[in-house]
């Protein structure tokens, strides 16, 4: 195995079926080697397709990206305007492989401040796709925790007013329903790659019991090698989901 891990067969290795991922660490990549942080986004684009193209023969049945968030529109208008422009090409030149390999694209996030002719494509390919059963890939886009769930608290409040809720219907299950990820099981695994050890608003409610995984490596330099070793290590990993394992 190479990590020097056991697998003790009382707990066989569980599978991370839903894996999220923080791409981070780009633009470092890109201005340590005197490079505009826009040839970094680049690069980490194209790290995409290695990583989706690991998931399956990993067992990985769900994969989540954080591509751009919130607060990403902060940064400078060149940045903002070629991210959305590589995105947008993403989007153009991975569709036909997408669809051919059983991926089934979703994009979660705040749609509506977004290009209207790069929603359009969004829409597109969501519907192209959506037969693909191999895995499932869902993009954050405009993601942000707290405005998901501020946006599914406002439409909850609104059905509630209209009377078309009962306050007392207002389950866990039923908040998780209403999220941008409704459709998707909770994460198992969240990675974050850059060294940064922080979460960045990506997937407050969904992520409770997730595990984390923090990585060194800049996300150009990312590996399905990488992501391979770190799905092990979580195999071995004991989750008790607030309850006491007999052995
Ligand atoms: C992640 O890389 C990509 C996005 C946030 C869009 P960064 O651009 O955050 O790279 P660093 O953290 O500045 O190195
Ligand atoms: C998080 O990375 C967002 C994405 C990877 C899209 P950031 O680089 O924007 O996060 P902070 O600023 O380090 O928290
Ligand atoms: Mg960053």
């Amino acid at each position: 195995m190479g990590t020097g891990e056991k697998t003790d067969p009382k707990h066989p290795p569980r599978i991370a079926e839903h894996v999220a991922i923080i791409m981070d660490g780009n633009g470092r990549w890109a201005t340590s080697r005197g490079w505009p942080r826009l040839v970094g986004h680049r690069r980490g684009a194209e790290r995409v397709r290695e990583i989706v193209r690991a998931c399956p023969d990993l067992g990985i049945r769900w994969l989540t990206i954080y591509a751009f968030s919130t607060e990403n529109w902060k940064r400078s208008t060149e940045e903002v305007l070629g991210l959305m422009a590589i995105f947008a090409r993403y989007i153009e030149r991975e569709a036909d492989r997408l669809s051919v390999e059983g991926v089934r694209l979703r994009f979660i996030g705040d749609r509506s401040r977004l290009d209207p002719k790069l929603q359009k494509m969004m829409a597109g390919i969501e519907a192209r796709t959506a037969g693909g059963t191999r895995l499932n890939l869902t993009v954050a886009i405009n993601y942000g925790g707290r405005d998901e769930i501020t946006r599914a608290m406002r439409a909850m409040a609104r059905d509630v007013a209209e009377g078309r809720l009962a306050p007392e219907a207002v389950t866990e299950a039923l908040i998780a329903s209403r999220l941008d990820t409704g459709e998707l099981p909770d994460p198992d695994l969240i990675i974050r790659t850059s060294g940064e050890t922080r979460t960045s608003n990506f997937l407050p409610w969904q992520a409770a019991y997730a595990e984390y995984e923090f990585s060194q490596t800049l996300w150009p330099d990312f590996t399905g090698q990488e992501l391979a070793a770190i799905v092990r290590r979580f195999g071995n990993r004991e989750r008790r989901f607030g309850g006491v394992v007999n052995g």
